[in-house]
Formats: structure tokens, sequence, C-alpha cells
């Protein structure tokens, strides 16, 4: 009668649903679930009836009536105040081991997954405390019925963590994970780490030299180009201040004493300071001393004294005069001009530029343009 007295719910239901699928109906009078003797042919192991049980439609239970059979949640109630009357930890350990056996789509459900049937057997406490009407759900649906609470769940073993790699230990836990996984590849130096901070900062600036240097050199070129034009205005001014002195020699200048220029002579050596000859020739029958001027009547230019054909010859135009300065050929249109000479007080001859005389004028003849020998 120990043993009788300590049918499961499990078992207990397994009975019922074997009465139900037999078609038997359970007497009133039938005796109380604790006593398993008095249980029809169907209570025996579910892996020695002759079909498996059907899982049992879900349906709410219903007070049965008088003098008729008790429901399953009749049954139910019943097993909980048998239950509750016992010592549960003895009495629901060992009513797994019949419930696997009356009931083999709910055993195959519960050996598929161990994992979840350990802590209900290991904790009957819990067990004893799950909702009901789940276990019966997931018995009819050949379902193993899920953790009711957070206490029921599995425990798992948690994983060790990885520790937290830093900055620097980065390339170094990387590069031992690359040579782990596959040590005939090429160990790579680790690169330089550069953080995003530093980066910001050195493109900050720079952009602020490139902006300072451009800045700086466009200032730096305006002042230069501003300093230059305000030297080149000084110079400027200054040069319109003080203008250019045409040192023009002095047009009245002495030559020498008479007996210097001896007759038949053409003195050339005043021709490049002050430009006139001084000739001591026979003009018309009178031995005088005048002074040609040294330009060419044509255009202007210089002639030379050619001492041995005794003439004056233009070099642009081939212009030619005598030597008392009459033109006889070339475009040479009049004769060269002359000076005023006179003697001066120190008994030299002076000659004075400022005054010219012309032989088509009939002014050679005026004395201040000779000096009688
Ligand atoms: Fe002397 Fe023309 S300038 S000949």
């Amino acid at each position: 009668m120990a043993e009788k007295k300590k049918m499961s719910v499990a078992e207990i239901l397994a009975a019922a649903r074997a009465a139900k699928a037999g078609g038997g109906a359970i007497p009133t009078d039938a005796p109380p679930p604790n006593e398993p003797a008095a249980l029809p042919p169907a209570a025996q192991p579910a892996s020695e009836a002759a079909e498996p049980p059907k899982p049992a439609k879900p349906a709410a239970p219903k007070p049965s009536a008088p003098g008729g059979r008790p429901s399953v949640a009749e049954i139910m109630a019943q097993a909980r105040a048998k239950k509750a009357a016992e010592s549960g930890n003895e009495a629901v350990a060992p009513a797994a081991q019949p419930v696997a056996e009356a009931k083999p789509a709910v055993a195959k459900a519960v050996a598929s997954k161990p994992t979840a049937a350990k802590p209900a057997a290991k904790t009957p406490a819990a067990s004893a405390q799950r909702d009901t009407a789940s276990i019966l759900a997931a018995a009819r649906s050949g379902t193993k019925p899920g953790p009711v609470s957070k206490a029921d769940a599995p425990v798992r073993p948690s994983l060790p963590k990885a520790p937290a790699l830093t900055k620097t230990a980065a390339p170094a836990a990387a590069k031992v994970a690359g040579a782990a996984a596959d040590k005939s590849a090429p160990s790579l130096p680790p690169k330089p780490v550069r953080t995003a901070a530093k980066k910001g900062t050195a493109d900050t600036e720079d952009r602020r030299g490139f902006l300072e240097m451009t800045l700086g050199s466009f200032m730096a070129l305006g002042f230069t180009a501003l300093s230059m034009t305000g030297g080149l205005w000084t110079l400027g001014l200054a040069r319109f201040m003080f203008p250019n002195v045409l040192a023009e020699p002095p047009s009245r200048f002495k030559v020498g004493f008479r007996e210097g220029f001896p007759a038949g002579k053409v003195e050339t050596k005043f021709v490049a300071q002050f430009g006139v000859w001084v000739v001591n020739s026979d003009v018309g029958g009178l031995q005088q001393i005048y002074a040609l001027k040294t330009v060419c009547t044509h255009l202007g230019c210089t002639p030379n004294w050619l001492e041995a054909e005794q003439k004056f010859k233009c070099p642009c135009h081939g212009s030619g005069f005598y030597k008392d300065g009459v033109n006889f050929e070339g475009p040479a249109p009049r004769p060269l001009e002359r000076y005023s000479i006179r003697l001066a007080d120190d008994g030299q001859l002076e000659v004075d530029k400022s005054r010219t005389f012309h032989e088509e004028l009939g002014q050679w003849a005026d004395p201040d343009s000779f000096i009688m020998v």
C-alpha cells in the first residue's frame, strides 16, 4: 500500500487517459486515485498497452454530476490534496519513472531534451510549484513544458569573458592570433596606432599653417611692392628737382698767338673741342687768318681736311670745299660759314662762336670775320 500511495500526478493522468481511450467509465465508486490496485488495467505502463494513448483534448474541467464519474480536474484536485499531505520530496521524485513508462510520447520528449529534465528532477519543490495546466497542456501536445519562471530556467555555464583589448595591445593580439591561425604566413610588423584626436589636431595644425603661410606671403608681397613703388616715386621726385645741366663750352675762347698759325696752314686741333678750323690763307690777294665752322652746309655733317688734296671733304654725301671754305663739289649748296675772330688784349687770337658770317650774303668782307696778317 505504501507504493500505491506514492502515485504521482502523471500516473493519475495516464490512468485517466487510458480509461478514456478504452471507453470505460470510471465508476463513481471507484477507489480514489491513491489506490492503484483498483485502477483498470489501462493503468499499467503505456509500453504494455494495446495502443498508445492519444493526447487528450484540452477541455475545461467540468463539475461532475452527482453519481457520475469524476472529471480530470477533480482527480487532479484529489491528487494535489494527497500530495500536500505526504512528504513531497520522497513522493514526487520516484514518480518520474512511471510517467516515462506510461506515456512514451512524453518520455520521448523528455529524453530528447535532457538538459530541461534535469533541473526538474533536481529541484522537486520547484517542479511542484509549476502550473498544472501548463504541464497538462504540454503532456497532451507531446511537447515539453518550458520553464514557468526564471528560477526554473536551466542554468547555463557562463563562459569566461575575454580580456578587453587596449589600442596598444590590439596589434599584438591580432599578430598572435594571425600567427596561430597560419604559421606559414609571413608576420607583418604592427602598424602604428594613430588616434583620431591626434590626427584631427594634426590636420587642423596643417591647415592653420598653410593659411598663415599663404596670407603671410601675400601680405609680405604687397608690402614689398608698396615699398618699391614709394621708393621709385621718391627717386623720380628727386630727379625732377635736380635736372641735368648741359655743360656747353664757352662760345668765346682763345686759340693762341698768330705766330702759331703759319701761312697756308689749316689748324685742326680745335675741331674736337670747339668745332672750328683756324686757317691762314690767301683770300682775294689778302693774307688773312679766319675761323671756319666745321659743319657741312648740306645736311650738317662734319667734313674732313685732306692735306694732300688741300680741300675739305664731307664723308656723308661727298661735298667738297676749298681751303677758303667755298664749295666746289657735291650737294652742298653754299660755302662754309665763318666765326667772329679778333685779336685779344694779350695778343692772342680770340674766336667768338656767337657770331657767324655767310659768304653768299657778302659778310666775309666784315673785318670781324678775319684778321689781317
Ligand atoms: Fe655734307 Fe651732305 S652733309 S655733303
